[in-house]
């Protein structure tokens, strides 16, 4: 028997000597009994079981051990790598079920606690004013009409007197449905449903128009491309300017309380004639001498804007199949965005349309 090689003495190579190993083994686990959570074991075992860790190392050590040392501490790397794994398995095990108790837990849903049963909501601020209006005008035996906001050009230009070439259609900022030759927009005003009414109806007529209209504005506190108007038109025998004017302080008083009053300043409309915007007194300093100039709704104006009216022009009656020489009529059209921003002192336009109820809900279900 040759003399053991000094040089591969196991006892020299120490991550292979017995009390080591054990110390190795030992050491992963309590490292594996420490990990609480499948994140934490799953980094104890790349540290304790993987390629770089103490008891992978000694493995490849065996290499370099004479061949009769090398069972003995194949062996012991087995036995330690064992208890490892059999930890890790373990401890994955309890882990796993731990956490799959916990989910339970955390996701319980408790049937039995008390609930908002009746939940009512909140009514838009829009909506309610359409409908306010739309009261207004049906006791006074007008009817509510509706059209599309995908609009023939025909109607929502031509019929009202905006013929191609007409100056004013590149004052309402259009958005056009492709393809060109559908001759079709987003209807710029609710004026068109007064040319679809007057087509389908026999006059006398009495309608109120609430919806939605496009103009390609960017939006910002004080725009949208997308806003609200009423319109109302009136045919019949013998209206005048002053039915208008009567119409509309009705409407006025109607909403904003017996002291309203309103003002016309002339104006143009291609399809009425005399037109006139409409101002409303202005609701908070009511043009006080005292107050009018410090006040922040009409900015010293004593009055604000409330929309554009006029007597129908004949050339739109005509169009629409109402002969002039027997019906004439007054028409009038108004934002309501801008209305319910400055009555409320809202700053920002985008509030209408962010849908968020905490706005909505303290106009309840009123306005
Ligand atoms: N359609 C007009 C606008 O959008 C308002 C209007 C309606 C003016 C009816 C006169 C008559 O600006």
């Amino acid at each position: 028997m040759s003399a053991p090689n000094k040089d591969f003495d196991p006892v020299e190579v120490t991550p292979l000597r017995a009390d080591e190993l054990e110390r190795v083994r030992d050491e992963a686990v309590a490292a594996v009994a420490a990990a609480s959570t499948l994140a934490e074991l799953k980094q104890v075992r790349i540290e304790h079981a993987g390629d770089r860790s103490p008891i992978a190392l000694a493995n490849r050590e065996i290499g370099a051990l004479p061949p009769q040392a090398r069972k003995d501490a194949g062996q012991r790397i087995g036995q330690a790598r064992g208890a490892i794994n059999q930890a890790l398995a373990a401890r994955t095990a309890e882990l796993e079920q731990l956490e799959e108790q916990r989910r339970l837990v955390e996701e319980t849903v408790d049937v039995t606690l008390p609930t908002d049963r009746d939940p009512v909501g909140a009514r838009h601020p829009i909506t309610t004013i359409q409908e306010t209006v739309a009261d207004i005008f049906v006791a006074m035996g007008w009817e509510v009409a509706e059209g599309p906001e995908v609009e023939a050009e025909w109607l929502n230009f031509d019929a009202l007197n905006l013929g191609p070439d007409h100056p004013a259609r590149t004052m309402q900022d259009t958005f056009w449905v492709t393809p060109a030759s559908a001759a079709r927009v987003l209807r710029t005003h609710t004026s068109p449903v007064q040319a679809r009414t007057m087509l389908t109806r026999e006059p006398p007529i009495y309608v109120v128009v609430p919806g939605r209209v496009y103009r390609t504005d960017e939006a910002d506190a004080t725009h949208m491309p997308v806003f609200h108007q009423v319109e109302g038109l009136a045919i019949d025998k013998g209206l005048s300017m002053a039915h208008l004017k009567g119409t509309l302080d009705h409407f006025a008083r109607a909403v904003y309380g017996t002291e309203m009053t309103t003002r016309f300043r002339p104006s143009y409309f291609p399809f009425t004639e005399p037109s006139a915007e409409v101002d409303l007194l202005c609701y908070v300093c009511h043009n006080d001498p005292a107050e009018v100039a410090s006040c922040g709704t009409c900015r010293g104006e004593g009055w604000v804007e409330w929309g554009g009216c006029g007597v129908v022009n004949p050339r739109v009656l005509v169009a629409c199949g109402v002969d002039p020489e027997v019906y004439s009529g007054f028409a009038f059209g108004m934002g309501l965005d801008r209305t319910i921003t400055s009555r409320y002192d809202i700053a920002d336009l985008r509030d209408l349309w962010d849908g968020d109820i905490r706005f909505t809900e303290p106009f309840g279900v009123g306005l």
